[in-house]
């Protein structure tokens, strides 16, 4: 698989703060370090001791000052204080159990306006009532071909603070879409 497609999606930016959920070995989380530069921050989240520590491993001979790996579930881990800009995950939100709160926890660890990408073989029209269920607004699914496995990207954005999204109707914010994310920097203003 193409190791950093949900990056390239995700349209990650300089000083962006983002999440890697399931992050296994590191790739996408190293890949959002380097993309977010120093002024940014990428945090990989993996249940797996042997991948987190492969990880560090990792981030440590890149020489990457910008990155850090926990583990934990990403589920029920509290990332309250962080509230990132990006939350991305490359086949990390597989099956996980409608109703058990995940989605709900990934939104609450966005800050406003904040976009959640990530890499699924899930069923779209379930993983989209799922992100709605857990308040997440602008759900989309595209068709990815990942090295030949027929998949979807999904994303998802965090509700912007109350009256912001009508600042925003008529400027020229671009909808949230499947092949990247083009509306930052006039919600950010507004923030
Ligand atoms: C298919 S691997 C994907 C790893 C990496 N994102 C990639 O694309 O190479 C799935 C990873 O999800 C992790 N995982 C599964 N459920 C998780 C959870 N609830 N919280 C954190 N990590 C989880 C597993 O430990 C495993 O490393």
């Amino acid at each position: 698989m193409t190791p950093t497609l949900v990056v390239e999606a995700a349209g990650i930016e300089l000083g962006d703060r983002v999440l890697d959920v399931a992050c296994g070995d590191g790739d996408a989380t190293l890949h959002a370090a380097r993309r977010v530069g120093p002024r940014g921050l990428a945090l990989g989240v993996d249940v797996s001791a042997p991948m987190v520590e492969r990880a560090r491993r990792r981030a440590g001979k890149a020489g990457l000052a910008n990155v850090g790996f926990l583990l934990a579930d990403a589920r029920t881990q509290r990332f309250a204080a962080l509230r990132f800009d990006v939350v991305v995950s490359q086949r990390g939100l597989i099956r996980w159990t409608p109703g058990d709160g995940g989605f709900a926890n990934l939104a609450r660890a966005l800050r406003p306006g904040g976009r959640l990408v990530f890499v699924s073989l899930d069923d779209p029209g379930r993983v989209r009532a799922e992100l709605t269920r857990a308040g997440l607004v602008q759900t989309g699914a595209a068709r990815a071909d990942v090295d030949g496995v027929p998949s979807w990207i999904f994303t998802a954005g965090a509700p912007l603070a109350a009256g912001v999204e009508d600042q925003l109707a008529s400027s020229r914010r671009t909808p949230l879409s499947a092949d990247g994310w083009r509306s930052r920097e006039s919600a950010r203003a507004s923030i």
